[in-house]
C-alpha cells in the first residue's frame, strides 16, 4: 500500500484506525487541517456525524483538493442504522471515487485488513 491515507478526526477514531496502519508499517498517512493542498493522489478517511453529514473539515478539504482523491473509506456506528457511514457513500457519488470499505469506529483487525487488501487492489487497477 503506497497511496497516501488523508484523514480528520473528530473523537479520535480514525487517529486510532491510522495508528493502527501506522503499526503495520503504513506510514504514508496524514491529518487534515485547514490549510492543506495534497498535490498527490490519495485515499480519504472520513466520519460521518449528525446524522448522516459529511463533517465541514471534510467538505473544506475537499473543495481544495477532490481532483486527486481517488477513493473513499469511512467509519461510523451501526447504531445509526441507515446512516451507518453515509458520508462515505455521499463523497464516493459527489466526487465519483470508489468506496473501499466502512467500518465501526476505529476498526477491528479485520477492518485494517480489508482495507489494506481493497487499497492494493485499487492501486494494482491505477497503474
Ligand atoms: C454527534 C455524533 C453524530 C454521529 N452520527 C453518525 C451517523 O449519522 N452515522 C454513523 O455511522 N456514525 C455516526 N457517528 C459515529 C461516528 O461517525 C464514529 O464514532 C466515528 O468513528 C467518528 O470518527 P472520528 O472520531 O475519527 O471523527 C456520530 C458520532 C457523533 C459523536
Amino acid at each position: 500500500m503506497k497511496t497516501k491515507i488523508l484523514y480528520f478526526s473528530k473523537t479520535g477514531n480514525l487517529k486510532k484506525f491510522v495508528e493502527k496502519l501506522n503499526k503495520q508499517g503504513y506510514n504514508n498517512t496524514l491529518l487534515i487541517t485547514p490549510e492543506l493542498k495534497v498535490d498527490e493522489k490519495f485515499i480519504l478517511l472520513v466520519s460521518t456525524i449528525n446524522f448522516g453529514e459529511v463533517p465541514m473539515e471534510y467538505k473544506n478539504f475537499l473543495k481544495k483538493n477532490f481532483t486527486k482523491m481517488i477513493g473513499v473509506a469511512g467509519s461510523g456506528n451501526r447504531n445509526w442504522g441507515k446512516n451507518f457511514a453515509i458520508a462515505t457513500d455521499k463523497i464516493a457519488k459527489k466526487f465519483n471515487v470508489p468506496i473501499i470499505s466502512k467500518f465501526e469506529l476505529s476498526g477491528n483487525l479485520h477492518d485494517l485488513d480489508n482495507f489494506v487488501n481493497k487499497v492494493e487492489e485499487l492501486e494494482k487497477n491505477e497503474h
